[in-house]
Order: structure tokens, then C-alpha cells, then sequence
């Protein structure tokens, strides 16, 4: 057995039960290239700081590079007995180069290399979700400029509510997609801090010049104080949290459609390329991508939680606890990233079933409340406007008629003050052409929703 690369005071080697148990390259190899970064930045400064010579130094640059390389090629053999990527990848460089290699810890710890790498790893992940976020969001609006001038039925509690232009209706998953990603830029910019050369947790007593590796590596600024930089993971904490509001967003947006999708609603239809069927019922066509959003949103927040319980016992400084943050944060990421990418394929491949949706749009008296705001416009107090409403809508109920059904002589027989222009406030799609509040769903305001995000967004 090769003599681990901290094996100095141990007589024994560890059993094979505890290097499989405590190993983490299985999964943390996909930090190399943010190890291999961190290398080169902390050699260089190395060498300027006079702590290695620059030949040192250019032979651990030209070895980092091989070890790249190999990597990438998939040549390289990691070792679970080398257990972690900052030990496999320090070896096979001692391994290749010699003794230069043994140089490159100098000043510094696991416990600052691998929260360095993390931070490298969670900023390009950032943007990565980011980048999927905004593809989305672009899916979802050129859905709404191809769905211009159709009206749905609104809902509260499910039943059916007021009617909503459809247009309206995406823009507001938009809404909520843009603070998501609001969130992951706010932790990028917080994250964005350098724990290089705090070392174990104290710093350390060389020479070390932690804004050049800071500066190196495109971080903001050296973290200020050594024992926060090992011992936290809020960072972690707060992709996760991010990730998770996300996940839920698009939780709902995929019981929406699921929903939508059901012989019961039939408002839109999915084309086959993202439906699945059934292994026994021939006949089935299913939104399983949808369900599988709905879904996997359980794991994100479940990658939350673990994050959580790990952080809550841990005395300040590294423990040993903190190699299980890696995979839920590779979890939520990837799971994140996934849901993103399907949301928005499926989002390029659904129709609106207008035909369908025009039948539904009679019944439920969506257009109740502004029959309401009519009565207010006439002087009517709006709570005995309320009323009134109300007893037209048991009317109609009883007398199976639509408001906009009811006689004139009929509403009469309710309240006096309804008048020959009331028709002008019933039916759908009078009742949509009312609204003009600001962020409503009228056909004016919804059309200035639509130009900002298409011009903020730069959709052609
Ligand atoms: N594999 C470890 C982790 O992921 C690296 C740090 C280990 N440090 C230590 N002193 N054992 O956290």
C-alpha cells in the first residue's frame, strides 16, 4: 500500500472499510479543473513570494497542465486510496514531476483548497442555471406573443375565478423566474470571496500573499478572517435555497400543465416529442416531463435540508462532516438545470387549445366582479354591489342562464340601477377589455408587460 500523503506519525494503514467509507473522489473528481486553477494561482504566488523558485514553479504549471489534459482525455487513473481530488491530483503530480511537487501545499490546507474550489465550482454553476433560467423565460414569452388575444379562465382555490388573458398568465411565471434568478446573482456576488491561505483555520506564518491569489483567480477579495473562510458553507446554503424557490416555482407551473393537459381541463396538448405513453393503456398520451418537474422539486429541497442538518452541530473551523455537502450541492444543480431544460422544451412544444378553451370560458361567472365594478361606477357602495352581484348570480343559477343572459327586466327585478349599458360589462371578453389597473390583466396592460420583457430580454 502506498503511504498516505499525511502518513508520517501513522504505524498502520487505515482498513478498507474506512477508505471506502470516508473517500470522496467517487464523487468531488469533478472539482479538477477548479483544483488544477487553484494550483496554478497558488504556486505563482508562490514563486513570487520567493517561497519556491521559478523553475519550481514552471515545472508544477507544466504538470498541472498534463494532469488536465489526461484528465479530460480520460486517461487518468484517480485512486481511492489517494481518497479525495486534491490528493489524487497532488500525487500523480509528484508522481510525474517529483520533487517540485512537493512544494505546491505549502501554506496551504485541504480545508482552504477545497472551499476555494467549491466557490470556483458554485460561481460557474450560477451562471450555468442562469443561462437555463433566461432560456425559459424566453421560451415562455414567445408562447404569449403566439398566443395573443386568448382569454382564459383565472382561478382561485381552482374554481374559476375571473377571466385572465393568457399572455398575462405566462408573464407571471416570468415574474417569478426573474427573482429566482435575482437570488442566484445576489449569492454569486456573496459568495465571490477567496478562502486561499487560511490554511488549516489559522493562517499561517510565511510569507503568503493572499490578494494575488485572490486577484488570480477573479474572486473579489481574500475572505477577512481565516476561521470563517474553512468553517462556513452558507454559500452552499444559499444556491441550494435559490435552487429550491426555483424548484417550486416550476413545481406549480408543472401541476399547471399537468392539469391542463387532462381530458377534464383540455386547454393545451403537448406534442408527442415530450408526451409518453403507457406500457398497458394504448391509448395513453402522458405530460410525464411535467410530472418529473413536479417531481424532482422534492429532491432539490431535500438537498436543502441535508445541507442544513449537516451545518447545524458543527463547531466552528473544518470538520470532516463538511465532504457530504458536495453531493446535494451537485444534486440541486444538476437536478435544477434539468427541470429548467425540460420546462422549456415543453413550453416549445405545447398548443393552446383555443377552441376548447372559448367553450369553458361561459360558465362560472367570471364575470361577476366587474358586473360589481359597473354597479360601483353607478354610485353603488361597493359591499352592497357585492350583494347584488350576488343575487344575479343565484338568479342565473336558477333560471340556467349566463349574466350576460339575464333580461334587463330581470336584472331590474334585482336593483333598479341597472341599466341598458350593463351588457357592455358582461360577457368574457367585455369583462377583459375593463381591466386597466396597472399590472393588470387588460389587453393594454399586458401589452406592456409583453414589450418589456421582450425588449429587456432581447427577443426578436
Ligand atoms: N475531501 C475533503 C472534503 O471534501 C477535503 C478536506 C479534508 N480535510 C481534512 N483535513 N481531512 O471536505
Amino acid at each position: 500500500k502506498e503511504i498516505k500523503l499525511w502518513g508520517g506519525r501513522f504505524e498502520e494503514s487505515v482498513t478498507d472499510a474506512v477508505e471506502k467509507f470516508s473517500e470522496s473522489i467517487s464523487f468531488d473528481k469533478v472539482l479538477y479543473k477548479q483544483d488544477i486553477m487553484g494550483s496554478r494561482a497558488h504556486a505563482t504566488m508562490l514563486a513570487h513570494q520567493g517561497l519556491m523558485t521559478s523553475s519550481d514553479r514552471d515545472s508544477i504549471l507544466l504538470g498541472l497542465d498534463e494532469i488536465e489534459k489526461s484528465i479530460e482525455a480520460g486517461k487518468f487513473v484517480w485512486r481511492t486510496d489517494r481518497e479525495d481530488v486534491h490528493m489524487n491530483i497532488e500525487a500523480a503530480l509528484t508522481d510525474l514531476i517529483g520533487e517540485p511537487a512537493k512544494k505546491l501545499h505549502t501554506a496551504r490546507s485541504r480545508n482552504d483548497q477545497v472551499v476555494t474550489d467549491l466557490r470556483l465550482w458554485c460561481r460557474d454553476a450560477i451562471d450555468n442555471i442562469l443561462a437555463c433560467i433566461k432560456s425559459l423565460q424566453v421560451a415562455l414569452i414567445t408562447l404569449a406573443k403566439k398566443n395573443e388575444g386568448l382569454i382564459v379562465p383565472g382561478y382561485t382555490h381552482l374554481q374559476r375565478a375571473q377571466p385572465v388573458l393568457l399572455q398575462h398568465l405566462l408573464l407571471s411565471y416570468v415574474e417569478q423566474l426573474e427573482r429566482d434568478a435575482g437570488r442566484l446573482i445576489d449569492c454569486r456576488s456573496r459568495l465571490n470571496f477567496c478562502p486561499l491561505g487560511a490554511c488549516a483555520l489559522a493562517g499561517t506564518g510565511l510569507p503568503i500573499d493572499r490578494f494575488m491569489t485572490s486577484d488570480a483567480l477573479g474572486f473579489t477579495a481574500p475572505l477577512r478572517n481565516s476561521i470563517d473562510a474553512v468553517s462556513d458553507r452558507d454559500f452552499v446554503l444559499e444556491i441550494l435555497s435559490a435552487n429550491s424557490i426555483t424548484a417550486v416555482h416550476l413545481s406549480r407551473l408543472g401541476e399547471e400543465w399537468v392539469l391542463w393537459a387532462s381530458e377534464e381541463f383540455g386547454f393545451l396538448t403537448p406534442s408527442d416529442a415530450v408526451s409518453t405513453g403507457s406500457s398497458i393503456m394504448p391509448q395513453k398520451k402522458n405530460p410525464d416531463p411535467m410530472e418529473l418537474v413536479r417531481g424532482k422539486s422534492a429532491r432539490v429541497v431535500g438537498d436543502l435540508m441535508t445541507l442544513l442538518i449537516l451545518c447545524k452541530g458543527l463547531p466552528q473551523a473544518y470538520n470532516r462532516d463538511l465532504q457530504e455537502d458536495k453531493e446535494p450541492l451537485f444534486d440541486s444543480v444538476n437536478t435544477i438545470r434539468g427541470m429548467l431544460e425540460v420546462s422549456t422544451e415543453f413550453a416549445q412544444n405545447i398548443t393552446f387549445n383555443q377552441e376548447r378553451i372559448q367553450k369553458a370560458l361561459p360558465s362560472g361567472f367570471l364575470d361577476a366582479t366587474t358586473l360589481a365594478d359597473y354597479l360601483v361606477n353607478k354610485g353603488v357602495p361597493f359591499r352592497t354591489a357585492h350583494d347584488i352581484v350576488g343575487r344575479s348570480v343565484a338568479l342565473g343559477l336558477s333560471a340556467n342562464k349566463q349574466l350576460q343572459e339575464l333580461t334587463l327586466v330581470e336584472l331590474k327585478s334585482i336593483n333598479s340601477v341597472f341599466e341598458e349599458d350593463v351588457y357592455e360589462f358582461l360577457g368574457v371578453q367585455n369583462s377583459v377589455k375593463k381591466f386597466c389597473s396597472y399590472g393588470s390583466t387588460g389587453s393594454q396592460c399586458v401589452a406592456e408587460q409583453l414589450n418589456f420583457w421582450v425588449s429587456k430580454l432581447e427577443i426578436k
